[in-house]
């Protein structure tokens, strides 16, 4: 057992991974999808099951208790629920969570119940099945819809869905969809929209958590700060009267929350990535492909993470010059 801890220069003790599985998506987000034309990743240079399981076991072993696998489109990787299944027992880890838009999810649920998952976060911003079709490229907004409903069903404990806000896009919706959180156990989460990887960013188009509080507030009434969950991720909380579920605001932009950041991502082309918005990455696959051994892959790790930076640089508020890489490579 080794006995090295997963802690930076600043002490953060670095206990969440998030792995971006595959870069491919069955859907276009106007907010994700690169400007520009884009090549997908090469099957050959995507992380395997067993790369990735590799990783995970002795990250475990140095203290990593929550993983996170995003994508592109976690659903749409072949193979994927016997993959989870298997991650969830690596000893050490506590909670292994999904975050996908939803599409494939009503399929999906029992499969993902049964491989041990029991928190998702689905992707949805409108409650408007035309503008879901123009935000995403496809009109599949029932297929989401119903995939929400099949998780509440099966009784998932922690069912999010993450609505990114911008101005002319869905900033009409704010109040519509925090009041789901008042009919259903359900955390809703509003994210600020963030300029990654060459998207159709603009500040103009940026709603700060702090107005789309007081939008929710007129309509819906106070909302009452609760406590974060256990091994959290960046979203502060909060509850109206007399809901069953909760509301929750990620502000990468307006309050950021570096000092707190617990996480560090793999890339689905298998690079250590320690911020979202630091293209500073550890090529982890390829020292892995070379024939390191566990004992040099877990050096290489741990002598990794003490670079994660401190905070992202305050000129990546407005134009973000670091963060080329396409989302879907990322995961969020
Ligand atoms: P949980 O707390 O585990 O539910 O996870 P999460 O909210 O971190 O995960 P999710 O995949 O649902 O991401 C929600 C939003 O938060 C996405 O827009 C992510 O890009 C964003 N996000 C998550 N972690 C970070 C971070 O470290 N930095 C920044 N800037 N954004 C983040
Ligand atoms: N800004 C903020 N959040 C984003 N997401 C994707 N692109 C952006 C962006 N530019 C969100 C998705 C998904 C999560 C992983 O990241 O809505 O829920
Ligand atoms: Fe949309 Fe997520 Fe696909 Fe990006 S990765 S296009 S946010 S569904």
């Amino acid at each position: 057992m080794n006995s090295a801890k997963l802690l930076d220069q600043y002490g953060r003790s670095l206990t969440y991974l998030r792995i971006s599985l595959t870069d491919r998506c069955n859907l276009r987000c106007t907010y994700c999808t690169p400007q520009h034309n884009f090549t997908h990743i090469h099957p050959r240079e995507i992380l395997t099951y067993e790369e990735l399981l590799r990783i995970c076991g002795l990250l475990a072993e140095m203290g990593l208790k929550k993983v996170r696998c995003t994508g592109g489109e976690p659903l749409v990787r072949q193979g994927v629920l016997p993959f989870l299944e298997r991650l969830s027992t690596i000893p050490g880890i506590e909670e292994v969570c999904l975050t996908t838009n939803g599409v494939l999810l009503e399929d999906s649920a029992q499969g993902l119940w049964d491989a041990g998952i029991r928190h998702i976060n689905v992707s949805l911003d409108t409650l408007r099945p035309e503008r879901f079709k123009s935000i995403t490229g496809r009109d599949c907004f029932g297929k989401v819809w119903a995939g929400i409903m099949a998780l509440l069903d099966l009784g998932f404990d922690k069912i999010k869905i993450n609505s990114v806000v911008a101005r002319g896009m869905n900033d009409d919706e704010i109040a519509a969809l925090a009041s789901l959180s008042q009919q259903y156990p359900i955390e809703v989460r509003f994210i600020e929209f963030m300029p990654v990887g060459h998207n159709k960013w603009g500040k103009q188009l940026v709603v700060e958590v702090a107005e789309m509080q007081s939008i929710i507030e007129e309509a819906l009434g106070t909302l009452r700060p609760v406590a974060s969950e256990r091994h959290a991720g960046p979203a502060r909380l909060f509850q109206l009267e007399g809901a069953k579920g909760k509301v929750g605001f990620i502000s990468p932009l307006s309050q950021h929350f570096c000092s707190t950041c617990n996480r560090i991502r793999l890339t689905s082309d298998g690079r250590l990535r320690l911020c979202l918005f630091s293209d500073f990455e550890y090529d982890v696959k390829g020292i892995m492909r070379r024939g390191a051994s566990d004992q040099a892959l877990s050096r290489f790790l741990l002598d990794a993470v003490q670079n994660k930076p401190e905070n992202y640089s305050p000129e990546s508020k407005t134009g973000c010059p670091s963060c080329t890489r396409a989302m879907g490579t990322i995961g969020g």
